[in-house]
């Protein structure tokens, strides 16, 4: 209510309410090729397109006289309970939107009592981000490597900085084709951005010293003017980015043992009991599209399932992650939550995931426009934007609590 007070009496919020008006000014915020990464998807974009376009399917069902003035927006994942149904998506390479990335986005989640999942990709080690959420749930998101010490030490690392659960996204052994990104030729793992969580670890480092002793890099070049210049014109943009630039640039052995163990294209079913016998905390297949996935990932004996294709950055023409959902709802059949992400832009979005199933939502792109446009307090804003609208959309629709929130909530139009 204090958001819709404040638009009342004309105070202007601090990031825009319209999520197309927040990706507009976010692309103002960041540099071209930060916003070519953030935004882009694969191909020609036809699944992001998708993924926007198939909430328009469904109709929300407005009810009346039900008793709706208190409502709990609360729900219990994995044995503790949580303010609301929103989660912080895992999103890798956060020091192209701004500066403080990660811990801009643990200092948002941390307020708003939302866990944030760490991605493996990110800026900032996960042990920095999960001592600044400081007790609020911390999640850790795993890109499964070829090299399986450092899954134990990544999985380790989790557990000892305390987090809550493992998220394994299943969906980006390879990495999509994204025409944005590589019309700039600036893939940004190629430069060292977003590798912190393997920067600190003792496997990678041991890997990277092997690599260097073989002497097998060709020796680092030295920067061009143009190089130069573009340094000087971030460093007005991104103070940050710019002195991390600066400071000595990852030897290039490093970004290429990155590049040799990022992933296993290899990965089956079978392969989940090494993650399972390495951690007792609760474990999660992020990227589920597909009933008889679900049914694979229930049978071994995984935690959560999180439906999602990545924010349609991954396959170009696949179909879109809420039409999923209904279908590997009905496979899972209530035996593990399944969180919803991909395509989630408004609290009636996110409405419509949990009348379709989902237990949770996780919210990419919008806090980091949030994020990019006015740091940690516009994450928070851009994700408290989406929970007052789920808010009022469960008041106007006749639901108390998210148990009210069923199929009959929601038609397919
Ligand atoms: C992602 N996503 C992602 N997922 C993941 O498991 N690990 C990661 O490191 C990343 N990195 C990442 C970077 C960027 C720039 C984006 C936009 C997305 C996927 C993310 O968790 C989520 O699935 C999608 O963002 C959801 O789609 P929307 O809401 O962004 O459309």
């Amino acid at each position: 209510s204090r958001i819709f007070r404040d638009g009342t009496y004309g105070r202007r919020p601090l990031v825009p309410v319209d999520p197309d008006l927040l990706e507009r000014k976010a692309k103002r915020a960041m540099s071209r090729r930060a916003y070519a990464y953030v935004a882009g998807s694969a191909g020609m974009e036809r699944t992001a397109d998708a993924n926007r376009r198939a909430f328009g399917d469904y109709r929300i069902v407005p009810r009346v006289l039900r008793d709706v003035e208190d409502r709990d927006l609360s729900v219990e994942l994995f044995g503790r309970r949580l303010d609301s149904p929103l989660l912080f998506s895992p999103v890798g390479v956060l020091e192209l939107a701004h500066r403080d990335a990660d811990l801009a986005v643990a200092d948002a989640a941390r307020e708003l009592g939302m866990p944030m999942v760490i991605s493996t990709q990110a800026s900032t080690t996960l042990e920095d981000c999960a001592s600044r959420l400081d007790g609020s749930p911390a999640w850790f998101q795993l890109y499964w490597s070829n090299n399986d010490d450092l899954v134990t030490s990544l999985v380790q690392r989790a557990e000892t900085s305390g987090c809550d659960a493992i998220v394994i996204t299943l969906d980006t052994h390879m990495i999509g084709w994204r025409p944005r990104d590589l019309d700039l030729g600036s893939l940004p793992f190629a430069r060292g951005e977003g590798l912190a969580q393997y920067t600190s670890d003792p496997v990678f480092t041991r890997l990277v010293e092997e690599r260097a002793a073989r002497g097998d890099d060709a020796p680092k070049r030295r920067p061009t003017l143009a190089a130069i210049r573009s340094l000087l014109s971030m460093s007005r943009k991104h103070p940050g980015g710019f002195w991390n630039n600066l400071r000595s640039p990852l030897p290039r052995a490093a970004v290429e043992t990155f590049l040799e163990v990022f992933s296993r294209s290899s990965l089956t079913w079978d392969e989940l009991s090494f993650v399972r016998e390495r951690t007792k905390l609760p474990i999660i297949l992020k990227g589920i599209m597909d009933t008889e996935d679900a049914h694979r990932a229930v049978d071994c004996g995984v935690d959560g399932i999180q439906v999602s294709n990545h924010g349609g950055r991954q396959i170009d023409g696949s179909f879109a992650a809420i039409d999923a959902l209904p279908e590997v709802a009905a496979a899972v059949d209530g035996r593990v939550p399944i969180i919803f992400d991909s395509g989630v832009r408004t609290g009636s979005d996110v409405f419509t995931a949990l009348a379709l199933g989902a237990k949770a939502v996780a919210i990419g792109r919008p806090y980091v426009y949030g994020m990019a446009v006015a740091g940690a307090e516009g994450a928070t804003e851009a994700m408290r934007n989406i929970l007052a609208e789920l808010d009022l959309t469960m008041g106007l629709a006749g639901c108390a609590t998210l148990a009210d929130i069923t199929s009959r909530s929601i038609r397919r139009c």
